[in-house]
Order: C-alpha cells, then sequence, then structure tokens
C-alpha cells in the first residue's frame, strides 16, 4: 500500500474516534452548571437513617446555614429530654457552602417510639419521631425502588406519600441509586420537597448512582452526598460511606457503590469488601444493592465489568437478592442456586427507556415504573412488584432461604 493511502487512512480513524468522542462528551464530562444559592438558615433535610445494628441505632442528619454552630438533637420524652450533641461540617459545592450535621443515637429500644427535635445555634425544627422495630415480628418488610431522579413538578412527591401511607409496617425503604435527578442545589430541594416528612421518620438507604456524581475522567461523588445520607462507615476502604451494611436480625443487606470503580485498584478493594460482609452474614438472608446492573436491561454486552467480578462472588457466597437500577426498566433473572440470586432491575421514576434485548428466562417489563415490597420469615422471601400508577401487582417471586447452603 502506497504511504499516502496509510496516511490518509490513519486520518480518516483518527477523525472518526474525534468525532465519537465530540458527540459523547457531554454524556461522559458534562456537568450542569449549579445557580449560587444560599443554605436556609432553619435547618432542613433532615434525613433519618440507621446505624450499623438496625435495631438499636439511628442518626438523624440536617443542613442549617453555611457556618458551623452549636448544635444538638434533643429526644423528647414525657419526664427529661435528652440532649445530644451534633457533629458539624461545612462542605462546599459549585453553587454554594452548605453546614450539615449529625446526631448519633444509640442503644435504642426495640418496639419503642422516640419524638425528637434538631437545633443549631438559636433556631429549631420542628418535632418528628420514629418507631423502632419491635423484635418479635413473626416476618418483616422493606419497600425497594430504583431511580426516581424526578424533575420539578414530578408525581413522585404523591409516589412517596402513597408507599407511606400504604406500608406503615415497612422496617425501612431501600433505593439503588439516582435518588436525585443531578447533584445540584435545586435538585436536592425539590427531592426534599417531596419526602421531606418521611424521610426524617422512616430510615432510608440508598446507593450511588451516576447521577450522584460530578462528571469528568475520575468522577466524584457529589460533596453533599455523604453528610445527607449518614451510613455507618463499615464499607471499603476506597469508600467509606457510600459503601455500606446494615444488620438486622435475620438480614444484611450490602450496598456498595458501583460507579466510582475506576481502577483495578478500586475494583479490588470493592470485591474484597463485598467478600468479607458476605462471610459475616453466614446464616442470614443476604440482599446485595447497588446501581449499575449485572444483567442490563437494553443491550447483553453491557455491565460486564459488574457480571465477571461480583456475580461469582455473590453466586459463591449465596446471596438471596440483588437490587439494581439505572437503566429505567424493569428485569428479573434468576441466578445458578437453585431459586436465587434473584437479580433485580428497577425505577420508579418519570423517566423510562425502552427494554430490548432480554436474554432466554429473563422477564423483562418496559414503560411500568415501579415499587416492591419484600417480605421474609425465617425460611421465605417473597419480592413483589407492582406498578408504582395503579398499584397492580405485576411480578412476584419466592426465594427459600435455606435451599441451597449445601451448594
Ligand atoms: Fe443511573
Amino acid at each position: 500500500m502506497k504511504k499516502y493511502v496509510k496516511v490518509i487512512i490513519c486520518l480518516a480513524v483518527l477523525a472518526g474516534i474525534a468525532l465519537f468522542v465530540k458527540s459523547r462528551w457531554n454524556a461522559w464530562f458534562g456537568n450542569i452548571p449549579e445557580m449560587p444559592y444560599a443554605a436556609s438558615p432553619m435547618p432542613d433535610r433532615i434525613t433519618l437513617t440507621p446505624g450499623e445494628d438496625f435495631m438499636t441505632q439511628r442518626t438523624v442528619s440536617w443542613r442549617c446555614g453555611d457556618t458551623l454552630a452549636q448544635s444538638a438533637l434533643t429526644l423528647v420524652g414525657a419526664g427529661d429530654s435528652v440532649v445530644l450533641q451534633a457533629d458539624g461540617v461545612v462542605v462546599e459545592s459549585r453553587g454554594g457552602r452548605d453546614a450539615f450535621y449529625c446526631a448519633r443515637l444509640d442503644s435504642l429500644r426495640p418496639g419503642a417510639e422516640y419524638r425528637y427535635r434538631v437545633s443549631t445555634g438559636s433556631v429549631q425544627s420542628a418535632t418528628h419521631s420514629f418507631v423502632m422495630p419491635s423484635e418479635d415480628k413473626p416476618w418483616r418488610r422493606f419497600i425497594f425502588f430504583g431511580d426516581v431522579q424526578d424533575t420539578v413538578g414530578g408525581r413522585s412527591g404523591q409516589w412517596f406519600a402513597k408507599l407511606y401511607r400504604q406500608f406503615p409496617d415497612a422496617d425501612f425503604w431501600a433505593c439503588a441509586g439516582d435518588l436525585v435527578e443531578r447533584p445540584i442545589d435545586a435538585y436536592w430541594n425539590y427531592f426534599y420537597s417531596t419526602a421531606d416528612s418521611i424521610l426524617a421518620s422512616l430510615p432510608l438507604l440508598t446507593a450511588t448512582g451516576n447521577h450522584d456524581y460530578l462528571k469528568s475522567l475520575y468522577p466524584s461523588i457529589d460533596p453533599r452526598w455523604r453528610h445527607t445520607f449518614v451510613y455507618p462507615g463499615n464499607g471499603a476502604a476506597t469508600a467509606i460511606g457510600i459503601s455500606y451494611y446494615i444488620d438486622l436480625p435475620d438480614l444484611r443487606i450490602m450496598v456498595f457503590d458501583s460507579h466510582g470503580i475506576n481502577d483495578c485498584v478500586t475494583l479490588a478493594a470493592r470485591y474484597r469488601w463485598l467478600r468479607d460482609c458476605l462471610r459475616g452474614a453466614d446464616g442470614k438472608w443476604k440482599v446485595v444493592m447497588y446501581h449499575h446492573p449485572a444483567y442490563s436491561v437494553r443491550a447483553s454486552r453491557n455491565n460486564l465489568q459488574i457480571r465477571n467480578t461480583f456475580v461469582p462472588l455473590m453466586e459463591k457466597y449465596g446471596v438471596h437478592l440483588v437490587l439494581q437500577g439505572h437503566e429505567h426498566g424493569y428485569m428479573r433473572n434468576i441466578g445458578t442456586r437453585g431459586d436465587h440470586p434473584v437479580y433485580i432491575v428497577s425505577y420508579m421514576s418519570p423517566k423510562a427507556y425502552p427494554a430490548r434485548d432480554p436474554a432466554p428466562g429473563f422477564k423483562v417489563i418496559g414503560g411500568t415504573p415501579m415499587y416492591h415490597t419484600v417480605d421474609y420469615d425465617d425460611t421465605e422471601m417473597v419480592f413483589r412488584s407492582y406498578a408504582v400508577d395503579n398499584d397492580s401487582l405485576v411480578d412476584s417471586v419466592t426465594v427459600s432461604r435455606f435451599m441451597t447452603d449445601s451448594f
């Protein structure tokens, strides 16, 4: 081949690559701007999260202003009130500064109701309450949903209110990430306008999704995220606060950050962390939640990193239920240990993407935002999928806890 032909081919290839990168630049690296804002001078974004021991520990976080001040949580009782000092930190975002606080509550009594308010400087919140789960329930329930990513004026506020009303017996809500549309103050405000009073009373477990990150070659989690959702510090060394596990009497739920895995070192650290968590959950129900699904609703080639790394691990250690999001469609498939792991992809968002290319044996439903109840006792876990718009049951699956423990 003549030299000038080779040069033309090389230039054409480079031009093709350049055009492709240009077309994807915004999707990969483009962050929407964050307008300047001032944090409210009153406590807001009050959020209840569980400690590692779900039955006895809670953390309450809130935001108030943009400079630190003496802050506390007051447990309001029939007799004397108990005052707990709060830790504070100022976070710089692209649009402003926020002072976040958190107070940790230990040794809470199963079955007891606690009323509290938070204060920063001379201002304080309204009184909120939460009820600790009782120990002697014959079965337990939690609610799961995938990506929310609502935009201002959407329906998620109605959906949250309905779930809270219909399932007062749920121990907690779990979300597989992308709770907020983008990491800017306006969307945080909107999210809290839809769920504010609920989040102060019902523990929320959420994973991180790509929409919780600022885009770049090495994406970084929104600096507000860890101080808004304060989880136990039992996560992977590279992901404290965005990976964690929570223990209930008969269940361990493990949550890990699937978006911030940019290199082999991080991948290995997450792998070792999950492996150790699974070993420590021996004999319990094992539930794993993260954002990017192992098996894709949209294309079989997607998500090979998760599939090739974490699926063999979860299968080896007998995970029962895997909760995933990201793809704005519903999919259920079942692994190789008899009736589990059950892999779920779901979303509860106005934003829906087409579902296509399902593998044989995979149940796929597109265009139907859903919520899910997860009910379990000593031996069985029942996962039910409901259309959030009309509460119709669209799918269900039952998992046996001990069926394959001899694998
Ligand atoms: Fe996502």
